[in-house]
């Protein structure tokens, strides 16, 4: 419906769910005037000559889990589809959605073998809505009036950088007091929970959604700047051999460039602490 791409492919394992929306959504583009047709099945090769590839199978959280509870049943889930996709869409960029973001991620690298500018991962730009939506609803103006990102990992050791977070160009302190940033810091870091908590059956979508769009339109070219995301660190922040969310460049091939910005010790020591939890929950 947003215009970004000619075809879409929608593939889901239940009989008939991806047929039957990508019905609807062709049926939608009568009244929204879309041009992208929607294929939908449950067969992986319908990822054939696809150029991104938004990965969300398996299972979501129940409510009381954590993202890294997901571990074991998800890296099989990613492992089949990385398996189709490396046989029948070899030059995609991928996008991970499914859960536990960083170290799936990881699994993709590997089980694709594809270089790290062609598998990124979708947290940060959803972690980071969501932390703007809080500090708007706080300082109680819009959210177009605050600039604010999260970086880290897509859990608990979520890294939102108040430090660089701007409403209306200016810093924190002159709408919110420390008390509000914090409680601001723990809706972005705690949000994909509530959701699940509420909805029992399933996590958020919507914003997911919008987050994942975001992505593919620095990959298309229509938004330009950092944004962030999670990927293969080779050295920057001072670490290597983990999947992270840092602000980075993206173009048609992925990734372009990472992009390290001066942030304070603390939430520097913050990225680092998500590294180190990230990789302790790596399977070796
Ligand atoms: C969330 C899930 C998608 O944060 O991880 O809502």
């Amino acid at each position: 419906m947003a215009g970004i791409a000619d075809e879409i492919a929608l593939i889901d394992i239940v009989p008939g769910l991806a047929a039957s929306t990508a019905l609807d959504l062709n049926h939608a583009s009568g009244i929204t005037g879309t041009c992208a047709r929607c294929v939908g099945g449950d067969s992986l090769e319908l990822v054939a000559g696809a150029e991104v590839v938004v990965v969300t199978a398996g299972r979501a959280r129940r409510p009381g889990m954590s993202r890294a509870d997901l571990v074991e049943v998800n890296a099989r889930v990613i492992r089949r589809s990385a398996e189709a996709i490396r046989s029948a869409a070899p030059n995609a960029v991928v996008i991970v959605v499914t859960n536990p973001l960083d170290e799936m991620t990881v699994e993709m690298l590997r089980a694709t073998g594809f270089p790290r500018n062609r598998v990124l991962g979708m947290a940060g730009t959803l972690d980071s809505g969501r932390f703007r939506s809080a500090l708007a609803a706080a300082a109680r103006v819009a959210p177009a009036d605050v600039e604010a990102f999260a970086l880290g990992s897509h859990g608990d050791e979520m890294a939102p950088i108040s430090s660089r977070a701007r409403i209306k160009g200016r810093s924190l302190d002159v709408f919110l007091s420390s008390r509000q940033v914090a409680a601001s810091v723990r809706e972005a870091i705690t949000g994909g929970s509530q959701v699940v908590a509420l909805k029992k059956s399933g996590s958020a979508t919507i914003a997911p959604a919008h987050a994942a769009i975001e992505l593919i339109d620095h990959i298309r070219g229509a938004r330009t700047g950092p944004v962030p995301v999670s990927v293969m660190l080779q050295g920057e922040y001072g670490i290597e051999g983990v999947v992270l969310g840092v602000p980075a460049h993206l173009g048609a091939g992925g990734l372009v460039e990472v992009e390290e910005l001066r942030l304070t010790a603390e939430e520097r020591a913050a990225l680092q602490r998500a590294g180190d939890a990230v990789r302790s929950r790596l399977r070796s």
